[in-house]
């Protein structure tokens, strides 16, 4: 059965239909990718499952379970969590403590908080960081950090949105390596948004490809490169945008 089922999402913003009918299923296990151009509808739809924004229709079933009207604090502690595109560190608060705010969830036991806060900091690579004010790490750690604090709230699908942006080939090659290890060592399951093609790829077992807020194809990478449709949505447009 599905970790994740999305049946006929809609939201509109007035007149923008953002997300239109979408269908989607993520099983337990798999990296999904979520493909799509600049406004597509990408981060609308994580905010649709994580509960930060109300569909207008449509239903959403975590293990089955619908997550209609359950509001994002509560999502969290369902099993599902999320980087944002736009990194927000609690600004205030130490590196290790950011993580440590990540696991007072009821997922969570209320022990060791400060121990499992190292080891997550550990598997991402920011030990030697933990004291550091979290506003001041640079924009790679800072999003090596989103991902130990979501982590922390013991997540059963975790919701990547583009979690390389920004970021330099080497800073790229190890994240890249830390979201494998999730999955084959952890057996996480994630939807990744990723505008890097050739990462994206080589990550996800499945993409859904959407334009204009609509599916326009789904299938595995090898399968979604050569859709004429994608090429003509995204490729395309990639690739102009590199040519000018
Ligand atoms: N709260 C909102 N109110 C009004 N319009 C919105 C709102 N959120 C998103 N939109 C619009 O919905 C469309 C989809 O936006 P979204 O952020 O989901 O795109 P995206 O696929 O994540 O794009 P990108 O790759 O640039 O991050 C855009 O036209 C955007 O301007
Ligand atoms: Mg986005």
């Amino acid at each position: 059965m599905s970790l994740l089922s999305v049946k006929n999402l809609n939201k509109r913003f007035g007149g923008l239909h953002a997300v239109k009918d979408v269908s989607l299923e993520v099983r337990q296990g798999d990296i999904l990718g979520i493909l799509g151009p600049n406004g597509a509808g990408k981060t609308t739809l994580y905010n649709l499952l994580t509960g930060f924004i109300e569909p207008d229709s449509g239903e959403v079933l975590l293990d089955g379970h619908s997550l209609l009207g359950i509001p994002a604090h509560k999502v969290v502690g369902l099993g599902i969590a999320r980087t944002f595109q736009l990194c927000r560190p609690f600004v205030g608060l130490t590196v290790l403590e950011n993580v440590m705010v990540g696991s007072l969830g009821p997922r969570v036991p209320a022990v060791d908080l400060e121990q499992r806060a190292y080891k997550l900091l550990d598997q991402v690579g920011l030990t030697g960081k933990a004291q550091s004010p979290s506003e001041l790490l640079s924009y790679g750690d800072q999003r090596r950090l989103e991902i130990a604090r979501a982590l922390a709230t013991e997540p059963r699908l975790l919701l990547l949105d583009e979690p390389f942006a920004g970021l330099g080939s080497g800073e790229i090659a190890a994240l890249s390596t830390l979201i494998r290890d999730l999955h084959r060592e952890q057996g996480l399951t994630i939807m990744l948004i990723e505008h890097k093609l050739r990462e994206f790829m080589q990550l996800v077992s499945d993409v859904v490809a959407i334009d204009f807020g609509q599916v326009i194809a789904t299938g595995t990478p090898q399968e979604i490169v050569k859709n004429p449709k994608v090429i003509e949505a995204y490729i395309g447009k990639q690739d102009a945008e590199h040519a000018a």
